[in-house]
């Protein structure tokens, strides 16, 4: 019996990440939540023949504790999205959307924090670097926080490398099965694909330009995406095929099978050794990263380290800590002193 809740339900990612985890047999219970549409979205999900039961809140009358009340898992993707203009904001990036973005996922995870406080915690909107610390510390205000089981949901660059490995390797039937691990964070320079460790190596051919210039695709995937919707927003189906994979990956962990491991952006406390060892290969002291998590009953199991780097691969781990490191103090202060 898992009960999913999804909040910002009525979105682009919202409604076909709803339908996605309708699809989910494991699901036996899917709630929506949203401040606007989300009675009917339920309705029409509510037709589908599959076992979960669909109930659509809004917030009149306590719809968000009624939606999180028995939640075991917890899907954020409430929030604006960017707009072409932004992409030219250049260094701050997905951080234009900060002020909004910060002050839903606060008031979302106060409502956790009171009515799902041991509910898994997955979030999507952005920035991710700095919204998954903003939900951290307020589950910690009010004595909740389990960084097991808060992540952020960083499966989008995990997807696109896939697929863009796969289209280099000459066969997009190989995307599935490519599985190249992506680490950093999920904001440009911050996303750092291992392309040395991918499951199925690039071809010996390639040149530098083409490397770098793959690399540099995987980091701005999403620009792609906002300036081919030219104002109709940012990705919103690709990230919805990607959360409902993390989310099932999740469900299937916490309901005992063995072996399931995701990147995934976590805060580092949350490895049985506190990710010293991660924090070691970083050379810094990172309270959140985003590497290969193996998952369990509880959530993080445990959190690898990022094994072995090409000078590449290396060269890029450093370029995106500095960002890393300013995105998430800016999420931990906005809770912690708010301006
Ligand atoms: P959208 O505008 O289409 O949908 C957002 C939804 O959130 C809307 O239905 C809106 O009503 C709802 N909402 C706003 N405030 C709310 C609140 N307080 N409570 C509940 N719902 C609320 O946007 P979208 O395209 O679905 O994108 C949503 C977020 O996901 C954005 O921040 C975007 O940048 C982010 N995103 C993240 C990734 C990723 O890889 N993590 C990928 C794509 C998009
Ligand atoms: C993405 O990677 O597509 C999302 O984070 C949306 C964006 O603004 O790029």
């Amino acid at each position: 019996m898992v009960k999913a809740v999804v909040l910002g339900a009525a979105g682009g990612i919202g409604q076909p990440l709803s339908l996605l985890l309708k699809a989910n047999p494991l699901i036996t219970e899917l709630g929506l939540f949203d401040i606007v549409n989300t009675p009917g979205v339920a309705a029409d999900l509510s037709h589908i023949s599959t076992p979960a039961k669909v109930v659509g809140y809004l917030p009149p009358d306590d719809g968000l504790k009624k939606v999180l009340t028995n939640a075991d898992v917890v899907v954020i993707p409430a929030g604006v999205p960017r707009k072409p203009g932004e992409l030219i904001v250049m260094v701050t990036r997905r951080d234009d959307l900060f002020k909004i973005n910060a002050g839903i996922v606060r008031d979302l995870a106060t409502g956790i924090a009171t009515a799902a406080p041991k509910a898994f915690i997955l979030v999507i909107s952005n920035p991710v670097n700095s919204t998954v610390p903003i939900v951290a510390e307020v589950l910690k205000k009010h004595g909740v926080f389990d960084p097991k089981r808060l992540f952020g949901v960083t499966t989008l660059d995990v997807v696109r490398a896939s697929t863009f490995v796969a289209e280099i390797l000459g066969d997009l039937s190989l995307s599935k099965s490519v599985a190249v691990p992506v680490v950093g964070g999920h904001s440009g320079v911050t996303i750092v694909p291992l392309l040395s460790q991918s499951s199925h190596p690039l071809p010996a051919n390639l040149t530098t330009d083409q490397y770098e210039a793959l690399v540099k695709r995987i980091q701005f995937g999403g620009d792609e995406v906002v300036k081919a919707k030219d104002g109709a927003g940012s990705a919103t189906l690709s990230m919805a095929y990607a959360g409902a994979e993390f989310a099932a990956k999740l469900i299937r962990a916490i309901g005992g099978e063995k072996g399931v491991s995701a990147p995934t952006f976590v805060n580092l406390s949350a490895d049985p050794s506190g990710g010293e060892a991660l924090k070691k290969e970083l050379g810094q002291d990172l309270d959140y990263f985003s590497t290969v998590v193996e998952l369990g009953p509880e959530g993080v199991a445990k959190i690898n380290t990022l094994g072995s780097l090409t000078d590449a691969e290396t060269a890029l781990v450093k370029a995106a800590i500095p960002e890393l490191a300013t995105n998430i103090q800016t999420g931990v202060s906005f809770i912690a002193s708010p301006k």
